[in-house]
């Protein structure tokens, strides 16, 4: 992690302890979850790109894939979940909902924090100590607290995200989850840890992982 402070060091020391029960909570909120999916074990061992067929997942659900040792979150977001990454109500309640910290490459400087607006991608770990956040997409399921529009929850001391992974105003974590480098092969290729022909950006320029 690009994190090097005392903060860093328990973040990672979070990360590792809670990451397996974190997955498991994961799967266990959601119909909307895909099996994780593990590439080769010597693209794994290089941290090189990796690539994921959308085909797989449905709107509404989320996949977890594994890059450069950290969980990368892939969202199929339903129209009205893109929809209501834009309500006003929602953007009030963020901290940061123009993303105006260096979180995301540049081709995600935008509303949705992604190159197309269904599909999500992020780092799948909260800003704050480095807990996995569980997937609650849904606004009429069983939701982590009132008033609910769908996003992420941190249950290690209840950090919230929305479906694009904005971090709300009066919670812990203090940044809003991280975008790996990523583009659209093909129109059903996501490719994790490339950018996009022509675009030079580098991870670890981001604020915070
Ligand atoms: S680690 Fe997520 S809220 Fe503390």
């Amino acid at each position: 992690m690009s994190t090097t402070s005392a903060a860093g060091t328990r973040r990672d020391f979070l990360f590792t302890a809670t990451g397996a029960a974190a997955v498991v909570g994961t799967i266990a909120v959601a119909i909307p979850v895909v099996d994780q999916m593990e590439p080769d074990a010597s693209t794994l061992a290089a941290g090189g790109p990796v690539d994921f067929d959308l085909g797989k997942l449905q709107p509404g659900q989320q996949a977890v894939v594994r890059w450069r040792s950290r969980p990368i979150f892939i969202i199929n977001r339903t129209a009205a979940a893109v929809k209501t990454l834009q309500d006003p109500k929602l953007l009030s309640r963020l901290s940061d909902a123009d993303s105006s910290t260096r979180q995301q490459p540049p081709y995600a400087d935008n509303w949705h924090r992604s190159i197309k607006p269904e599909y999500g991608v992020l780092v799948g770990i909260c800003t704050h100590l480095g807990c996995i956040p569980l997937f609650y997409p849904d606004p009429s399921a069983s939701v982590p607290t009132a008033d609910w529009p769908g996003g992420y929850f941190c249950p290690c001391h209840g950090s919230k995200y929305d479906l694009a992974g904005r971090v709300y105003s009066g919670v812990p974590a203090p940044y809003n989850l991280p975008v790996p480098p990523h583009h659209l092969v093909n129109d059903k290729t996501l490719r994790i840890g490339e950018n996009p022909p022509n675009v030079i950006w580098d991870f670890s320029s981001i604020v915070q992982i």
